[in-house]
């Protein structure tokens, strides 16, 4: 199977891969596994508190070059988003923008949700 340039590019040069400081309280962290495969994806956003805007992302990821890509990716496009846009991220767009093949669906998948666990995460240390 052929990866795509996109993919290879994302995977060669990975964006914003490490982790911010523990116990930064503007920081969201979501852990996801992908059951098919066994890969795991740990994205963190990094929240402006007052604005509600995502100023920076990280991701590690365990796993394929397609999760990799697919985490680089995110990282790249929750920056400037509020919240409520970064939910808005489909794991179709991932594989659109990457040229997923369909065995490599599952692996943009993880980033959607990888996504949504950070919000939420954020959004739960945050609740009034
Ligand atoms: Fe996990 Fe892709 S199957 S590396
Ligand atoms: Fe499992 Fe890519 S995340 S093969």
């Amino acid at each position: 199977m052929a990866y795509s340039d996109k993919v290879i590019d994302h995977y060669e040069n990975p964006r914003n891969v490490g982790s911010f400081e523990k116990g930064d309280e503007t920081v969201g962290t979501g852990m996801v596994g992908a059951p098919a495969c066994g890969d795991v994806m740990k994205l963190q956003i990094k929240v402006n508190p007052s604005t509600g805007v995502i100023e920076d992302a990280r991701f590690k990821t365990y796993g394929c070059g397609s999760a990799i890509a697919s985490s680089s990716l995110v990282t790249e496009w929750v920056r400037g988003k509020t919240l409520d846009e970064a939910l808005a991220i489909k794991n179709t767009q991932i594989a659109e923008e990457l040229a997923l093949p369909p065995v490599k669906i599952h692996c943009s998948i993880l980033a959607e949700d990888a996504i949504k666990a950070a919000v939420s995460d954020y959004k739960t240390k945050h609740a009034a």
